[in-house]
């Protein structure tokens, strides 16, 4: 649906408050204290200067991603190396078979070496052991025939570009990703090591190859999407009046996580009633009223690849009738997109692709309070590739084929009626249809209102 700036999780943070559901009764939201006590830290400080100003700057959203967070792989070095440590670099070197056999000419690799850190053991007391280019394993370990001290990057690259004085690399940034700096930094790097070489971007190749998935993909897509399934069906349980939204997320964080998930796939959406309208509400800080509905948007991540669910609750475990009729709608864009979604088809805005079916079905059902069609309250797009990021690299005008998986998830947000419902599942694109990757899930307004009832 949309673009998120921050990937990062709060796996340790989720479990805590999982277990705070557990064990307590849930805390109010963020308690700021007397903000007289704020002053008094300034005064002090003051005090203890007294001969300057005092300047201090706030964290921006990538300074935190650097200081709190757990390590994540750059994805398309993770996709290219399968290798999940920091400060590697990855030197494919190419061989063209100049064989009369092989015309057109096949260019295969010549050598490949991944670069890696030397043993550091005084760090290793500190974030455990890690391979060294030189144990015995690193090979079978990686699966690079080669692999070598980061230090010797600098030579090995002297080398070969005797042989190849051009250097395909990242030079864009992954929009997706919320990257903004680091391939900047990573081309003036290289640059200076090869200042000759001319450069290309491999971004769009790898944008290319990232949107049709492998079955191994395809496998570890599952398991995220089946670990979060339970998370919601755990959370279709839990979802009552004066529950706090935060419990909620962090009750499906523990589901999915204790199922194998690493971390959530992007920040928990739990939003009630006002909050159901608000696309990317993460705060969850809300408790639950009666008469609101509540837009679940939760799902983890398994071995770097996302899943994307999304569910729309009534909060009493029973719609309205102008919740059920907006429901009703959105679920009937979903089904039309799912009965014609096939190779051929694309995702985007374009005519005759899938979002212009679900657009249409919203328009032309339904009203607004002042009797308007409802197209206008579809404020996103229909869905997105998932791989190893929830947004991963795609090209929207490129027609659907067999193996990408992508999200369905129409929506329609009406803020004076406190009333949003999304409902977001995941598509695998076969040879003539799709699978629905999170059909185990209950969807329709009958089926939740069962499962609410059972807790
Ligand atoms: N959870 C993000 C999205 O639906 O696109
Ligand atoms: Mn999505
Ligand atoms: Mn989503």
């Amino acid at each position: 649906m949309l673009s998120f700036s921050k990937k990062n999780s709060c796996a340790r943070l989720g479990l805590a408050l999982a277990i705070l559901w557990l064990a307590t009764t849930p805390a109010a939201a963020w308690d700021h204290g007397n903000l007289n006590d704020y002053h008094d830290r300034r005064a002090r400080l003051v005090r203890e200067t007294g001969d300057g100003l005092i300047v201090l700057f706030s964290y921006n959203e990538a300074d935190v991603a650097a200081s709190t967070t757990q390590f994540r792989q750059n994805e398309n070095f993770y996709y290219l190396t399968g290798w999940n440590q920091p400060n590697a670099v990855m030197l494919v070197i190419p061989h063209t078979l100049k064989r009369a056999s092989a015309i057109p000419p096949v260019t295969e690799i010549d050598r490949e070496i991944l670069f890696i850190p030397p043993h550091d053991y005084r760090q290793e007391k500190w974030t455990g052991p890690k391979l060294g280019p030189d144990d015995p394993d690193a090979r079978a370990q990686t699966g690079f025939a080669e692999v070598e001290s980061i230090n010797l990057f600098p030579q090995e690259l002297q080398e070969a570009l005797k042989k190849f004085p051009k250097i395909y690399t990242e030079m864009t940034p992954q929009p997706e990703s919320g990257e903004e700096c680091f391939q900047k930094e990573m081309v003036s790097k290289l640059h200076k090591l090869a200042p000759l070489a001319t450069f290309e971007d491999m971004r769009p190749l790898l944008t290319k190859l990232r949107s049709v998935k492998s079955a191994g993909e395809i496998a570890l897509i599952r398991k995220a999407a089946d670990a979060s399934i339970e998370a919601h069906l755990a959370a279709m349980k839990a979802v009552r009046p004066g529950v706090w939204e935060y419990e909620v997320a962090a009750r499906m964080q523990y589901e999915f996580q204790r199922r194998g998930c690493e971390w959530p796939a992007y920040p928990p959406i739990v939003g009630s009633g006002f909050f159901s309208t608000v696309l990317h509400y993460d705060q969850d800080d809300h408790q639950m009223q009666s008469g609101d509905v509540v837009v679940m948007d939760v799902a983890g991540s398994y071995s770097g690849y996302a899943s994307d669910i999304t569910r729309t609750l009534p909060a009493s475990g029973r719609f309205t009738a102008r919740q059920r009729e907006i429901y009703e709608i959105v679920l009937g864009a979903q089904n039309a997109v799912i009965a014609a979604a096939k190779p051929g088809m694309t995702l985007g805005r374009g005519k005759g692709g899938l979002y212009e079916i679900a657009y249409n079905y919203i328009n032309t059902h339904g009203k607004d309070q002042p009797g308007q069609p409802l197209g206008q309250y579809f404020i996103h797009g229909l869905g997105h590739s998932v791989g190893l990021n929830v947004h991963d690299p795609m090209d929207y005008n490129r027609p659907l084929e067999p193996g990408m998986v992508v999200t369905d998830e129409p929506g329609i947000y009406i803020p004076e009626e406190k009333l949003g419902v999304r409902i977001e599942d995941m598509l695998l694109i076969t040879q003539d249809g799709v699978e629905v990757l999170t059909r185990r899930l209950p969807r329709t307004p009958d089926e939740i209102e069962k499962l609410m009832a059972e807790k």
